[in-house]
């Protein structure tokens, strides 16, 4: 007989969609157990992208779990975009009343929130792997589990999936609730991650004839870098200095340098777009990469999981609070808004600054008068940093 839980919430996967989602309803008194199929440690140590908009600061600080992110995160007021060796600044705060974006790893946001969960006495169930997720049309919908080699059952009011793109939620999805979306970008990225001191206090976004190249970074002592590659590449074609030599020449500016380092890890991922048009059906209700994964172009993959799961929990406040269904009725189509604008902002940045034509062809040009329009104008500026550091409301 397997061993049977019970809880408000069931939430499938300890990532940034289903923590931040546990501790929004910890603060709204609504109980809930988070599983996750690996350990601890291997979750607290993904490398991931780590640009986080200014709504998702707000919210951390909003369930008391920033006071890391406050300390060593670092605070962007603006982002380089270069073109064929010009470059131009776009003045965050300056352009949108005060709204920036802050540099901090993906990994570190996730060990701040599995820590505080843990010290506040939430659950966190890891190497608990969700199997199968039955009667979302029942009063209590089941989530299947297996902990320890054994078969459990965790019984709640509604199933949140966040599990991410392998997970079992978009697939326990009736497949005709739904349509999906996928486009394959024909380039990918290299990054790296290097001991070197970043050479700008701000991003670089640089589209060059030999591929763009993007300069980010962790710390005063660690540099986050990537390279545009072909799809069919392979990490073990590039030496470290095959890597420098080409982010030397891709983001090369008149009397800027760029700084080496040790190389501690480099890869290589595909550049893509995926998204299904409805996450949701009957109690079972998806968020993060689970439902959406744009291009990292944009730095919106944590940030879209943070803003579906924001909205889901006041859809689960207003059933408990109020009685009332409409937020958990409208949660898709509420998602949605925000997840069609970073589809697009993420499609824009990404067609606009990785090498795709031949110069001189009519599609280069169009990419250098879109560049020569950011650079003469205060509306496009303001478009872009207010797409950049995250729509407040949509
Ligand atoms: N059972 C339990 N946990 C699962 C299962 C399962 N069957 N399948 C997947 N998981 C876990 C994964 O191990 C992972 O920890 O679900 C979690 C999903 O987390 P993410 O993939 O990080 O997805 P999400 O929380 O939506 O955050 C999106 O993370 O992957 C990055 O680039 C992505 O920045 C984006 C962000
Ligand atoms: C990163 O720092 O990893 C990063 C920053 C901006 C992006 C993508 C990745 O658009």
């Amino acid at each position: 007989m397997s061993q049977k839980l019970k809880t408000q919430i069931g939430i499938i996967g300890a990532g940034p969609a289903g923590l931040m989602l546990a501790h929004f309803l910890d603060k709204m008194g609504i109980e809930s157990i988070v599983l996750e199929n690996k350990s601890r440690d291997y979750v607290e140590n993904r490398i991931r992208a780590g640009l986080l908009e200014q709504n998702t600061v707000d919210y951390l600080k909003e369930i008391d779990v920033a006071d890391n992110l406050l300390e060593k995160g670092l605070l962007h007021e603006g982002v380089n975009f270069s073109f064929d060796g010009e470059r131009i600044h776009i003045p965050f705060g300056e352009l949108t009343g005060g709204r920036n974006i802050t540099i901090y790893g993906q990994r570190f946001v996730v060990r701040d929130l599995i820590r505080t969960r843990l010290e506040r006495g939430g659950e966190i169930r890891f190497e608990a792997e969700a199997t199968k997720i039955t009667d979302i049309d029942a009063d209590q919908p089941k989530i299947y589990f297996t902990e320890d080699g054994e078969e459990k059952i965790l019984e709640c009011d509604f199933v949140a999936a966040c599990d991410g793109y392998h997970g079992v939620g978009r697939e326990t999805l009736p497949t005709e609730s739904y349509r999906r979306h996928d486009i394959h970008y024909p380039f990918s990225w290299l990054g790296i991650m290097a001991n070197a001191a970043p050479s700008s206090d701000e991003l670089i976004y640089s589209y060059h004839k030999d591929g763009f190249a993007l300069l980010s970074y962790r710390s005063p002592t660690v540099s986050r870098l990537y390279l545009q590659v072909d799809n069919d590449d392979d990490i073990d074609n590039w030496s470290d200095d095959r890597i420098w030599d080409n982010l030397h020449k891709r983001l090369a500016y008149t009397g800027w340098t760029l700084n080496e380092g040790e190389i501690t890890q480099k890869g290589i991922t595909p550049m893509r777009s995926y998204m299904i048009d409805h996450m949701q059906h009957k109690k079972l209700f998806v968020a993060g990469d689970a439902a959406h994964i744009v291009p990292p172009t944009g730095g919106k993959g944590l940030n879209l999981a943070v803003a579906d799961v924001k909205i889901m929990s006041k859809a689960f406040e207003d059933f408990y609070k109020n009685n009332s269904t409409e937020k958990l009725d409208n949660y898709s189509s509420d998602a949605m808004r925000r997840v069609w604008r970073a589809q697009g902002f993420s499609n824009f940045m990404t067609t606009q600054f990785h090498k795709q034509y031949e110069h001189g062809s009519y599609e280069y040009l169009l990419q250098k008068a879109n560049f020569d329009y950011i650079a003469m104008s205060t509306a496009m500026k303001t478009t872009v940093a207010e797409n950049y550091v995250g729509l407040k409301h949509i």
